[in-house]
């Protein structure tokens, strides 16, 4: 008898430890988050949708391993009703068992995000894309589509932006200079310039402009850009995006040249557009930056870092670099910065780290929290 209440008390027990807590409400960044089978939610360098009442969170699905491979198998989806809970909904896209794809195995699929069109009613996918043994060389940009939120997203293409267009911001006088590279090495004052005066953006100008870190964002103008890191990843395009999401209809402006900002994250409050960023240091974390525009298409000034905590904390963002914002549906004002703790050994174990943004002197700043409680955000005022 004490045996049978033994073994029952056990697998009681054991359904609780395995089962998600629902009524769970906390945050705890850095930590192993698990999702409702009780695994790692595989979704990095992501960003969020929100459809038809449930959160969607898109991101890098990584291999699981701990080996040196940092190639991944497509864009992991989960679903949310709270932002705390999250299903497994498998992959949105996958990458295509044929070596004649640029999506094979063995490429790598970054930062991807997706949005709602509404006119055609399809969900729209862009990511980084690298292709398979050639590094970061080819700096694309992919798109794929899908009727249903949850995917299988159709692969569609991928390219450089904006081949043979200026950016409607570029000055008439920097089209034609010719700069001797050479002469820049080891003039690390003198590339800036020549970088802010067009170099890369003059080099690329034919076959189309570089796209690496990336995101998209529908602005108050009713147009969606999709913004990534260029010329050599020291200048952000705003490309602007056709009407059904899936092209490019060539306005593009150059965003804070020279200035090398990667993991753009972007939020309209206060009547102002916000943008985190970071430096370009790899995989390791840096000093987050934020950005300030009275329009989407600029002009941007960086206004500092957002941090508030020790000077170490500050120094790497919390061990965190940013890749979106949330805006919670029934929350108006409230903003959570969403970012990655990079595992470059094993980019599956990365950590997700999300913490409020709050407000000092009407500029929005992040605190490092143990954990907090997602009904507890506070407004902007
Ligand atoms: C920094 C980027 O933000 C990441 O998404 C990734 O591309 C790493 N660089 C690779 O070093």
């Amino acid at each position: 008898m004490r045996k049978i209440f033994l073994i029952l008390t056990l697998a009681v027990a054991g359904l609780f430890c395995n089962s998600q807590d629902l009524n769970n409400r906390l945050i705890t960044p850095g930590e192993i988050w698990p999702d409702t089978d009780g695994n790692h939610i595989n979704a990095h360098g992501g960003g969020i949708l929100f459809h038809k009442g449930t959160y969607y969170w898109f991101g890098e699905a990584r291999l699981l391993r701990t080996d040196k491979d940092r190639t991944n198998y497509g864009v992991g989806c989960y679903s949310s009703k709270d932002l705390v809970n999250w299903n497994n909904e498998g992959l949105a896209l996958r990458v295509i068992d044929d070596t004649l794809s640029l999506l094979q195995p063995g490429c790598v699929i970054e930062r991807p995000k997706v949005i709602y069109n509404r006119k055609t009613r399809k969900f729209v996918m862009w990511f980084h894309h690298e292709l398979k043994g050639q590094g970061y060389r080819a700096a694309l940009t992919g798109v794929a589509s899908s009727d249903d939120i949850t995917g299988p997203y159709k692969y569609l293409r991928s390219l450089r932006p904006n081949a043979g267009v200026w950016p409607v911001n570029f000055p008439e006088e920097f089209k034609n200079i010719s700069v001797d590279e050479a002469a820049l090495k080891g003039k690390p004052e003198d590339r800036v310039k020549a970088v802010k005066e067009g170099l890369y953006l003059r080099r690329d100008f034919e076959g189309g402009q570089m796209a690496r870190d990336m995101t998209l964002f529908i602005g108050r103008d009713g147009k969606a850009y999709h913004i990534h890191s260029a010329e050599e990843n020291m200048t952000l395009h705003f490309s602007e995006l056709t009407d059904d999401y899936l092209d490019f209809t060539g306005r593009y402006y150059r965003v804070l040249p020279g200035e090398s900002n990667e993991a753009p994250a972007l939020f309209f409050a206060r009547d102002r557009y916000y943008m985190f960023s970071s430096g370009t240091t790899g995989w390791r974390p840096n000093p987050a930056r934020l950005s300030v525009a009275e329009k989407i298409t600029g002009d941007w000034k960086t206004i500092g870092n957002p941090c508030r905590g020790t000077d170490e904390e500050n120094r790497i963002t919390f061990g965190s670099q940013s890749t979106f914002v949330i805006s919670p549906r029934n929350k108006k004002n409230v903003y959570i910065f969403m970012g990655d703790r990079w595992t470059p050994q094993n980019l599956a174990d990365s950590r997700h780290i999300w913490l409020p943004v709050e407000w000092e002197d009407a500029m929005p700043v992040i605190r490092w929290h143990e954990e907090w409680d997602i009904d507890k955000l506070k407004k902007v005022e």
